[in-house]
């Protein structure tokens, strides 16, 4: 089945054609250079900037591909969660395309999104399993069962650990998107110098909570400025939170793992990247199997919607032209 998909919920562009399990083009624009002076995403802006950037990937895609649009079997296009402008540009990009090819079109659930792009760096992984999903917006834990029913068993009651990572890095005078710096410089950090709060850690649900973190940095610069220190430990603070964050992160997922008798084990969102926590994984492969896409699947992008829509077209499902973003869906 030929599949094109459209992602817009947040700040990445996304334009992509799938065919089964194959991606044939995969377009992502990300707006972070825009949004970089402001510290985070505008959502205004986002939604202007899809409106200018997807005709052009669309021009680009059937360019590149040489595909004639009208051989395709349907589209799908991310309904969300995500930032209401940026998903309403998407949707009614994709109906207009739906109007003009006569096509098929259904609203994709971004985080069923997320889970379904692991078909495409793995086509033999079957359910059920556990996915920790971690990006800048979301940080939960699914469990999909046999038939691919997809439950959220786990969430953070306050900060996605992405906004956690952003967070501690404007605390420590770092780039956005945090994340990734938070990673490189922890590198040279020890982990151990801070021994920052695991909040929930050790609580029976599955439950995060990140929004503390943040604080107790806070305390800390605090504390060694009260304290004479000049010149701050800027790469053990980030490496001792970013200990923090994983430590939580990989107790929880493993520990649903093993209270549902689960051996797979999949991650997704723009967190998966951290090399920290790929390393810490390796603490945990007796027991469980992990699945971790390459990054251009993990973070938002349009292919993995394109294979989520197959699944609901390959059903009959048609949304049509009564699809309407829904910014809350999952919340
Ligand atoms: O999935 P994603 O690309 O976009 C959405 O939020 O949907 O995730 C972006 C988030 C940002 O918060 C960014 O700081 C974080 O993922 N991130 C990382 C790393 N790379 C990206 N966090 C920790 N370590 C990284 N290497
Ligand atoms: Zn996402």
């Amino acid at each position: 089945m030929l599949v094109l998909g459209i992602e817009t919920s947040c700040d990445e562009t996304s334009i992509a054609l799938v065919n089964n399990n194959d991606v044939i083009l995969n377009l992502v624009y990300s707006q972070i250079q825009t949004h970089k002076k402001f510290g985070g995403v505008v959502p205004e802006i986002a939604a202007r900037e899809h409106l200018k950037k997807l005709p052009i990937l669309f021009s680009q895609l059937v360019k590149e591909t040489q595909i004639d649009i009208n051989e395709i079997d349907g589209i799908a296009v991310t309904k969300g969660p995500g930032l209401i402008g940026a998903l309403l540009v998407g949707v009614s990009f994709a109906k207009g395309l739906a109007i003009r090819y006569n096509k098929p079109l259904v609203g994709v659930n971004h985080i069923v999104g997320h889970v379904y792009a692991n078909y495409l760096a793995y086509p033999e992984l079957r359910p059920p399993y556990i996915v920790l999903m971690v990006s800048g917006g979301h940080t939960l834990i699914l469990k999909v069962n046999e038939s691919m029913h997809i439950k959220i068993i786990g969430r953070s009651v306050d900060d996605a650990v992405g906004e956690a990572f952003d967070k501690v890095a404007r605390l420590l005078g770092l780039g956005y998107p945090g994340g990734p710096e938070i990673d490189r410089i922890s590198k040279d950090g020890n982990p151990k110098t801070f021994g920052f709060p695991r909040p929930k850690m050790y609580d029976p649900d599955y439950d995060f909570s990140f929004s503390g973190l943040k604080t107790s940095v806070l305390y800390e610069i605090k504390r060694l400025k009260d304290a004479g220190i000049e010149e701050l430990p800027i790469k053990d603070l980030a490496a001792s939170a970013q200990e923090a964050m994983i430590d939580v992160l990989l107790h929880k997922t493993t520990k649903a793992a093993k209270d549902f008798g689960i051996e797979n084990i999949v991650l997704a969102g723009g967190v998966a990247a951290n090399s920290r926590l790929r390393e810490k994984l390796a603490e945990y492969t007796l027991e469980f199997n992990f699945f971790i896409p390459p990054l251009e699947f993990c973070s938002d992008n349009a292919a993995m919607i394109a294979r989520a829509g197959m699944a609901l077209l390959e059903d009959g499902k048609n949304d049509g032209l009564g699809l309407e973003p829904s910014p809350n869906l999952f919340e």
